[in-house]
């Protein structure tokens, strides 16, 4: 059902047939960006790096039930469809694919994919299933719009890591484009999830960014010593005493294994809970000209 809004057209379609349809008829190449919804400047800012890498733009929205877990917020995650339709049509969006739950899933599938040792480390120690229903559901939608290419956030680091695994080692033939975190005006890394967050808590979960952001100035000093960074970002989380901290890791972006001494591939993730609401953010570094540099 095509959806006017001003001079932006956006077809929204509810079902994989609708999607083969649309994906047969139209022409050209296509960028996906995988959403749960209820955008934010981060997703737009996906939405909009789409369409500068092709010529239509798909975003799909389905809150993908099997990578919550039992105890996780599924039921009362945030759902805004009409103001998301807006959001896409302002940015030029082709087609927002939204299946409802029945048309992705006949229950609980028997064939998932997932990273048996990468995908059990990091926010995997906390939530067990979580990345096998990512990847599964990645890997349907995959199938199903057939992109050229696919975008998603650093902020989410290890799902972006663990997408290129997969088109990687399964010869899937996507590209994978990740793309810088956004952040709220005061640092806090955009997330659906921020929206729980009451004012005071707000300012308790920016521990994880300030932490990050004395490792990036400690890095760019000079230092490379894991075990500097982590007690200098520990100082600074004993700040926030509304944090519980659930991990802070300084791994290497391959094999997610801890490093002793910081290098161009490393990721340095965290992730912690205030009040119900969980919360991560990441530095990634690399090299430019012979310089090592930092991304937060
Ligand atoms: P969701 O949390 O809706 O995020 C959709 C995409 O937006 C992901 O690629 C995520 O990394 C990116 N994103 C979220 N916050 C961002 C920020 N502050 N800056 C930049 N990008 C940001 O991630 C998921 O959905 C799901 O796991 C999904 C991949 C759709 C599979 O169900």
């Amino acid at each position: 059902m095509p959806l006017l809004q001003g001079n932006v057209r956006v077809e929204i379609l509810r079902s994989k047939e609708e999607m083969g349809v649309w994906r047969r008829a139209g022409v050209g190449t296509v960028a996906l960006v995988p959403t749960m919804g209820c955008f934010h400047e981060g997703h737009l800012s996906l939405m909009k790096k789409a369409r500068d890498l092709a010529d239509n733009v798909v975003v799909s929205l389905f809150v993908n039930p099997i990578q919550f877990g039992p105890e996780e917020d599924l039921n009362r995650y945030p759902r805004d469809f009409d103001s998301d339709i807006a959001l896409a049509s302002g940015e030029g969006v082709d087609c927002l694919f939204a299946p409802p739950s029945e048309e992705m899933y006949k229950g609980l599938p028997e064939t998932f994919v997932y990273w048996p040792r990468l995908g059990k480390l990091l926010c995997g120690k906390g939530r067990p299933n979580h990345f096998r229903g990512v990847g599964t559901v990645v890997l349907k939608l995959f199938n199903i719009v057939k992109p050229d290419v696919a975008l998603f956030g650093r902020k989410d680091g290890q799902q972006g890591i663990l997408i290129k695994r997969l088109v990687e080692e399964l010869d899937i033939g996507i590209e994978i484009v990740i793309c810088p975190t956004v952040r709220e005006p005061d640092s806090l890394a955009k997330s659906s999830r921020n929206q729980y967050l009451s004012p005071d808590e707000k300012k308790q979960a920016l521990g994880l960014y300030r932490s990050l952001s004395e490792a990036k100035e400690i890095i760019e000093n000079g230092v490379r010593d894991s075990e500097e960074l982590r007690t200098a970002m520990k100082a600074i989380l004993l700040e926030f005493s509304g944090l519980d901290m659930e991990y802070l890791e300084i791994v290497s972006r391959e094999t997610f294994d801890r490093i002793k001494n910081v290098t161009s591939e490393t990721m340095i993730a965290v992730a912690g809970k205030v009040g119900g609401t969980r919360i991560i953010d990441n530095l990634w570094t690399y090299e430019e000209n012979g310089v090592l540099k930092v991304d937060l």
